[in-house]
């Protein structure tokens, strides 16, 4: 039961960021629903990309965010796996490798080593990256079909219907209206026929529909889930095509092999092939799938929600398996108000960025510019402005003011702390109220939002600059004071650098750097007791974030943008 009692706050003291409530005993707040528990273990996964062309700003974001929720869970102790990889299977894969004159495996190879090397430039922390033509896939594949097949869950019969040449899809005469357009992607849509086999969805529809009723974090935002009632399950159901004749490049069916695999079948199913079921070898699968003190998310974007929520909770069942806790859909970036598409010239490419402005920065923008779930738009203004706003003014700014006081009046050692004037108290109380809101948010899977936190208190720490005017306290000899305020300063620096290290993945350890930290005042949970630090020697590191000329910048990604 919610309990809301407000946690006392001396009057007049200290301003609260945002109303902050008591459940049991942890501290939420009103936007949070419901307070999440902490499981032991942590099963992250990204979309596996289609290798059809290389990776651009939109693929970079979801695995970005991705990488942040791990790296996040590590921080926190929690025994954590992300996987990623490349979906490499189907017509459209197989068409592109022809006009390039390859083989569809070369043209797969090819474009997964460069999705690979994007990661390592982006500092991807995946554990794993799984490739559906590896034979640890292909044949745990065919193993699932075969399991599927023989439990009566899938059935061979005719199919007509409209097809979505890009989308890999069928659809019915309702669903692609008059104009014959794809639901999805809103392309042109053809008639097509073909012997099939399909798997029943009405079996497992009444179970799934409880575990949405049940449970109210199983897909989240809660608005997706309402679509997917309304656009995919009210109008009926249909059962769902798992394999085609018309083209060869998939996983062979066993039992009939000019049948290959239905992409979404073969693709879903990396997330339990890459941790070893079936195999020989599943001590990740027993780890990381089937206890149920880990906690499993799926992050997809909108385009691909309906797969994950609706076919692969069943199959899943069909398999005897759980279904996973959580399937995340994030929103779609367009460009300048465009879809971005490759074919339309419209698209970003995060390596020029990176070389440019760092990875930190790019990783900042896309963490902090869009509210996970909603849709966004990238353009070269916001970019500049995002990283000149919170990391050159806000964070950078404050780090190299209070490195430079701390080595002009403290010779570079960081003071201790004496008694807390109100000010330097307040922010102590903000820091501390900080870690909390942005543990919870974090938890909750709210990136933006927690990260808004920290910014906040990094805004503080500038104004109480502002306010106390060291330099001030310097010439009136007020060193109890200065030393306060300058300590405060300090710490506030370190945890918020600990609380933006799953983004800020370079920054962070350039500030604890900076500040003279070793290895174990680097660990989160040290960090999160009040300046614990003094008496550390700073060292003057090269400013962090140099100020963007807003006019060059904004040319500069235009001209990358193709
Ligand atoms: N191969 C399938 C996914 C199979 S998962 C079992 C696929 N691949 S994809 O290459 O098209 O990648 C889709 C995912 O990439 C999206 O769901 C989304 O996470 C990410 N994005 C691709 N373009 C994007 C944007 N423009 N904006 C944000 N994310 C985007 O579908």
């Amino acid at each position: 039961m919610r309990q809301t009692n407000l946690i006392s706050v001396p009057s007049g003291r200290f301003l609260l960021p945002f109303n902050i409530y008591r459940f049991n005993d942890k501290i939420i707040s009103p936007e949070i629903s419901e307070v999440t528990r902490m499981k032991k273990r942590f099963y992250i996964t990204t979309p596996i990309y289609y290798p059809s062309a290389e990776a651009h700003i939109g693929h970079a974001y979801c695995t970005v965010m991705c990488d942040i929720l791990a790296r996040y869970k590590r921080m926190r102790g929690v025994e954590t796996y992300f996987l990623t990889g490349t979906d490499e299977h189907g017509e459209k894969i197989q068409k592109k490798a022809l006009e390039a004159g390859v083989t569809p495996q070369e043209y797969v190879d090819n474009i997964a080593k460069k999705f690979q090397d994007l990661w390592k430039a982006m500092k991807i922390s995946n554990d794993d990256f799984i490739r559906t033509t590896q034979e640890r896939h292909t044949k745990v594949v065919q193993d699932i079909f075969t399991k599927l097949y023989n439990n009566g869950d899938i059935y061979l019969d005719k199919y007509e219907g409209w097809y979505c040449t890009p989308c890999e899809s069928f659809w019915t005469d309702t669903q692609v209206g008059e104009d014959h357009l794809c639901p999805d992607c809103h392309r042109p849509v053809h008639k097509a026929s073909e012997e099939a086999y399909f798997f029943k969805t009405q079996k497992y529809l009444p179970d799934l529909l409880k575990a949405m009723d049940d449970n109210p974090k199983f897909i989240l935002p809660i608005a997706r889930k309402n679509e997917m009632m309304n656009t995919f399950i009210k109008p009926g159901l249909n059962d769902l095509c798992v394999s085609r004749t018309s083209f060869d490049w998939g996983i062979q069916i066993r039992e009939n092999p000019k049948h290959v695999i239905y992409v979404w079948m073969d693709a879903l199913s990396n997330y339990i092939t890459a941790l070893g079921y079936d195999s020989d070898n599943h001590e990740l699968f027993d780890k990381f799938w089937k206890d149920p003190d880990t906690e499993i998310v799926h992050v997809v974007g909108a385009d691909i929600s309906r797969f994950h929520v609706i076919y692969w909770p069943m199959f899943l069942q069909g398999l005897g398996l759980r279904y996973p806790d959580r399937i995340f859909v994030h929103g779609l970036l367009d460009l300048n108000g465009e879809k971005m598409s490759k074919s339309r010239g419209n698209v970003v490419s995060p390596l020029p960025l990176i070389d440019r402005y760092g990875v930190d920065a790019v990783r900042w923008f896309l963490a902090r510019e869009f509210a996970f779930g909603s849709d966004g738009r990238f353009t070269p203004e916001l970019f500049a402005e995002r990283t000149n706003a919170d990391l050159a003014n806000n964070l950078g700014n404050l780090v190299n003011r209070t490195v430079a006081m701390v080595n002009k009046y403290f010779e570079g050692v960081t003071p201790n702390i004496s008694n807390l004037g109100e000010k330097e108290q307040n922010i102590r109380e903000l820091t501390e109220n900080t870690i909390k809101s942005y543990e919870i948010l974090m938890d909750d899977l709210k990136i933006s939002e927690a990260l808004t936190k920290v910014t906040d208190l990094l805004n503080a720490a500038n104004k109480l600059i502002e306010d106390r005017q060291p330099w001030n306290l310097a010439k009136e000899g007020k060193t109890e004071e200065l030393a306060n305020v300058m300590a405060v300063l300090v710490n506030t620096i370190i945890v918020s650098a600990k609380l933006l290290s799953p983004v800020l993945v370079e920054s962070a350890e350039k500030i604890f750097d900076q500040f003279g930290l070793d290895e174990k005042q680097r660990s989160y949970e040290l960090n999160k007791e009040f300046c614990p630090f003094s008496g550390t020697k700073l060292t003057k590191g090269n400013p962090l974030f140099p100020r963007l000329d807003i006019k060059v910048e904004t040319e500069f990604i235009q001209s990358i943008s193709k």
